[in-house]
């Protein structure tokens, strides 16, 4: 079969069932398509189902329904080892390194556990470990830290060497610039697009914020309670949003954006400024 999709998704579904027997639908019915070298950008609010999607894509979760073809190969009915052989070049970036590494082990252990078994040899392994963390800007002291005794950008650049540990052909960024500060945002944007470019990956960026995606996304999946709300370009989801939501998506995005350029003409970074209003709400409540 002829497609230029790494990956398709059709009509999945995906129910959670809490401890007291309570059911989420997370997915109802989603069709999706990754097209080879394509930075794809998937919005929406909390709980609105893009994580879920996410570890669909990157095989780290099982679908109830709906099929899966990757690469041009229908893999829905594989057997799980199997299955996970087929999604090991698919990986899965997520914003807190809790998520990618084992918090008992140093982030040289994950880097190099994967390193195994991609069959390096075995005297190979820390130079090969070093070289990954430098490529996403760490020094190689970190390779003896610990998880959680990383800072937000530390935490995802190890997470990007440990997912690039594989040459990754799929890679699936969940909410990584979520707890930076711009510049390191912008930092890592770029990190991940010089990998991209290396490694001739497709992408897929998963965000709550619209402003961000829409600025370097070539296509865009609004997803809204389980479904998908709207899918397009940027340009058509910024400038001609069809439904209720992605219109108030992109509203939202406006307000912030234009609350933004106020602030920096003026002068005063965003966080002074939250802190001004924030000194100000306690002044109004203690009056
Ligand atoms: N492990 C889980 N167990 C039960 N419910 C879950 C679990 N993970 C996610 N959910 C629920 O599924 C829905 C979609 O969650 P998620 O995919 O994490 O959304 P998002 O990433 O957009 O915030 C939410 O209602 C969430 O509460
Ligand atoms: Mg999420």
């Amino acid at each position: 079969m002829a497609t230029d999709n790494v990956l398709e998704l059709n009509h999945i579904r995906k129910t959670y069932t809490s401890k007291n027997k309570i059911s989420t639908l997370a997915l109802n019915d989603v069709s999706v398509e990754l097209r080879m070298g394509e930075v794809l950008g998937i919005v929406g609010e909390s709980g609105s189902g893009k994580t879920t999607l996410g570890r669909i894509m990157t095989g780290s979760l099982a679908q109830d329904e709906g099929h899966i073809i990757l690469f041009g190969n229908d893999i829905t009915d594989l057997k799980p080892k199997k299955k996970a052989e087929e999604f090991f070049h698919s990986r899965m970036v997520y914003q807190i390194p809790q998520e990618a590494f084992d918090q008992k082990h140093t982030i040289g252990d994950g880097i190099r556990d994967d390193l195994k078994a991609m069959k390096v040899p075995r005297k190979e392994l820390n130079s090969k470990a070093v070289e990954l963390l430098d490529v996403c800007g760490l020094p190689q002291e970190y390779l003896e830290h610990y998880p959680f005794e990383m800072s937000g950008g530390q935490s995802v650049r190890a997470c990007v060497a440990r997912a690039i540990t594989v040459e990754p052909e799929i890679l699936v960024c969940d909410e990584v610039t979520r707890a930076l500060d711009a510049t390191e945002q912008k930092n890592i944007i770029q990190l991940l697009f010089n990998i991209k470019r290396v490694y001739n990956l497709s992408m897929v960026f998963i965000s709550h914020d619209l402003n961000l995606v829409s600025k370097f996304c070539d296509r865009i999946i609004v997803m809204e309670n389980g479904k998908i709300a709207e899918q397009g370009s940027a340009k058509e989801i910024m400038e001609n949003p069809k439904t209720d939501y992605a219109k108030k998506l992109v509203e939202h995005t406006l307000l912030v954006h234009s609350e933004n350029a106020v602030i920096g003409a003026l002068g005063l970074p965003r966080a002074a400024s939250q802190a001004k209003r924030d000194e100000e709400h306690r002044k109004q409540l203690e009056e």
